[in-house]
């Protein structure tokens, strides 16, 4: 079951989640936080950028996925420092948290799925006691992170081949459609279903559909978020 939260505004979404973040920071010890890219969630972060008084130093980040194959432009002047490795071309989900946030706030350590072996990375989350909360967003076919219908209930980190729909819902911030990569690394649908609290965010019309099939519909791999409605502790948003 999903719990739906009616806030009016995304401006109140977005307030609404911050401060959930918020809370959480201030009553563990080392929180970890679970981040998506895309534009639904700038709000969510211009609001924790807000926050001048909440410490962020103990807490862990992770995010839900990176491209494959924007790897070339690895920033140089990391080389032997922590973070080394990791794509920073413009349109990595890197560099995109960079400006978002790791620019901004200091936070204990944030970390990708791609840097290492898929593999590893539910394991690192365990390994930093599981995430205490989890933000998405939801694609126009109803994929979560890059999940794409098809996609296994059970399915942990793993490469994925984009669909043609996100490759084109994707183009807008690239040069031309055949620039954008094909292929991203990203947490499954397990690994999401693992968060202990998940609030999910669907921003404009043209996510009403999705959002209604997704949370009122049957659950069904074709419709990834649909597996939400299994999860015990997740609040889904939809605003216009
Ligand atoms: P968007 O993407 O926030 O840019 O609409 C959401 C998603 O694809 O998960």
């Amino acid at each position: 079951m999903v719990t739906f939260k009616h806030t009016g505004t995304y401006k109140k979404m977005c307030h609404f989640i911050a401060s959930n973040i918020r809370d959480c920071v201030k009553t563990h010890d080392t929180p970890v936080l679970g981040l998506a890219t895309g534009s639904t969630p700038i709000g969510v972060y211009n609001e924790l950028r807000k926050m001048k008084n909440t410490n962020f130093s103990d807490t862990y980040t992770v995010n839900l996925d990176e491209y494959v194959g924007l790897e070339p432009e690895f920033n140089a002047r990391l080389k032997g420092k922590e973070g080394y490795g990791i794509p920073q071309h413009k349109q990595s989900y890197y560099h995109f948290m960079n400006e978002q946030l790791f620019k901004h706030i200091t936070f204990k350590r944030s970390f990708f799925p791609g840097e290492s072996q898929s593999d590893t990375f539910d394991s690192l989350i365990a390994a930093m006691g599981g995430i205490d909360i989890q933000i998405l967003g939801i694609g126009t076919n109803g994929h979560i992170a890059f999940n794409e219908p098809g996609t296994s209930r059970d399915s942990l980190t793993h490469v994925v081949d984009l669909t043609e729909s996100t490759i084109k819902d994707n183009s807008r911030f690239f040069d031309s459609i055949d620039d954008v990569p094909k292929q991203a690394t990203t947490m499954g649908i397990e690994s999401i279903m693992r968060a202990k609290k998940i609030y999910l965010m669907a921003h404009g019309k043209h996510k009403k559909d999705i959002f209604d099939k997704a949370f009122k519909g049957e659950i069904t791999p074709d419709v990834p978020a649909s597996f939400l409605q299994e999860h015990s502790n997740c609040t889904v948003m939809y605003c216009d």
